[in-house]
């Protein structure tokens, strides 16, 4: 593969990766352009080049990303001037919103809930002529250290104004492996649980357009409601599991609006050059108020119209409004709808499989009991969810609450 970088002097050797000289810094918008041009071909071979550099550029304005909440950073020569220096290895984090939640004793009154930030790390990509040379480890040591305190908000009231002001601690970071277990290990994400239930696209009427369906299609404009009381109940799971785990920190990114406008603001950019438009389903639920269970998704894809293996549709999250429901009976037979409307939607949007991430105990259950069939899958080697934490305690030990898709970035 041909490189974008500038073209070094023979008497210009690469620096080592333990030089002082290196520094850990954003490219100019330059730089980011030659960045995007060189993983074209390995992260947007559904898109041609142009729509790749146009999508990166909108996904700097989405939720999430939008008013600097996306960083992109470069390792790079430190003595050399922005734009004639190498891009030695890049990546970039995106600022969520997360909770924590430690009980030193299984009191309830004990237990401290934190609202906080993580960052999620993505794109991590060393140009093919300096691979080998330990350039991606010295970055993502550098970034460990620096997203301790990155767009931790401080008390300056000099700073600039910003709408959406970052709390006062910054509690982990977490990246998606492709490159398996150990490389991130050792710079200290540590690899949580990565499996995921495969269900077949079924391209049938979905039973949300009979009279009789109990489940329906979400939109845009229902996912604020849900987003907020799925909110909520997280913050009621956290504080509960961590009175009857004392001393174990629970963790969990927050699945708020934000996190899901990223994922489908993405699709509906992807869908547009590859349909011509944009699916109006993300979703399904079943179920009286208080009753509900639901499954917000979105589209990826990599393949595009001409290798459907590339194309997956994701089950972002997947709540239970009410834990104590028995699994049998009005819960199962709304899953098993919400489930057949997925099924019919990834048919109908030409993707491979439905694919939901790491199910809770009672998902599992509802899986097992909905009939429809399906297959576990234990990941080693890609989107291997992995977490370093800023708190006290071992990372392994955490308990990452709603570790699943719409986590990723
Ligand atoms: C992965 C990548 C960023 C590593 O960059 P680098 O600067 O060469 O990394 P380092 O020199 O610090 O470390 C090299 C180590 O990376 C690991 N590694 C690289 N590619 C790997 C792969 N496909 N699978 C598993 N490990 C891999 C190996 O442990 C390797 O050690 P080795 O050279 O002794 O085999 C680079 O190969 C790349 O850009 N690949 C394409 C994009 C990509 O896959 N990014 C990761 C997404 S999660």
């Amino acid at each position: 593969m041909g490189s974008t970088s500038p073209k070094r002097s023979p008497a210009a050797p690469l620096p080592s990766a333990s030089s002082p000289s290196l520094i850990l810094t954003q490219p100019t918008a330059a730089e980011r352009s030659r960045i995007w041009t060189l993983t074209h071909p390995m992260w947007g071979p559904a898109l041609t080049l142009d729509g790749y550099l146009s999508r990166e550029a909108y996904l700097t304005t989405v939720p999430l990303a939008k008013e600097g909440g996306v960083t992109h950073w470069i390792l790079t020569d430190g003595s050399q001037p922005p734009d004639a220096r190498p891009l030695l290895s890049s990546c970039e984090t995106l600022r969520k919103r997360a909770l924590s939640a430690c009980a030193p004793t299984s009191t309830p009154a004990d237990v401290t809930v934190v609202d906080g930030i993580a960052h999620g790390l993505g794109s991590v990509f060393t140009d093919e002529q300096y691979r080998g040379r330990g350039y991606a480890s010295r970055m993502m040591q550098e970034l460990g250290t620096r997203l301790r305190t990155w767009q931790v908000a401080t008390t300056n009231h000099n700073a600039p104004y910003s709408p959406s002001p970052s709390p006062p601690h910054a509690l982990f970071s977490v990246l998606y492996s492709d490159i398996g277990k150990t490389f991130y290990a050792r710079s200290g994400w540590a690899p949580f649980a990565s499996s995921h239930v495969e269900f077949a696209p079924a391209p049938t009427e979905p039973p949300a357009q009979n009279e009789s369906s109990v489940a329906k299609p979400i939109g845009y404009h229902e996912l604020a409601e849900l987003c907020s009381v799925d909110a909520q109940l997280l913050r009621a799971t956290l504080a509960r599991r961590a009175v009857t785990h004392p001393g174990t920190a629970c963790v969990a990114l927050l699945p708020d609006l934000d996190a899901m406008l990223w994922h489908l603001m993405r699709e509906d950019f992807m869908t547009t050059h590859i349909f011509g438009r944009t699916p109006a389903v993300k979703g399904a639920v079943a179920g009286a108020v208080g009753r509900r269970v639901w499954a917000v998704w979105t589209r990826g894809y990599y393949g595009g119209l001409d290798k459907v293996e590339g194309n997956t549709l994701h089950i972002l999250r997947v709540v239970v409004e009410d834990e104590d429901m028995a699994v049998e009976g009005e819960l199962a037979h709304g899953f098993s709808e919400i489930i057949r409307i997925a099924q019919a939607e990834a048919a109908a949007w030409r993707s491979a499989d439905v694919q939901m991430w790491n199910p809770t105990d009672k998902v599992s259950a509802l899986v097992e009991a909905c009939g429809i069939a399906h297959r576990v899958v234990v990941r080693d080697q890609s989107s291997i969810a992995s977490l370093m934490w800023y708190g006290e305690g071992e990372t392994a030990e955490l308990d990452w609450v709603a570790n699943e898709k719409y986590g990723w970035c």
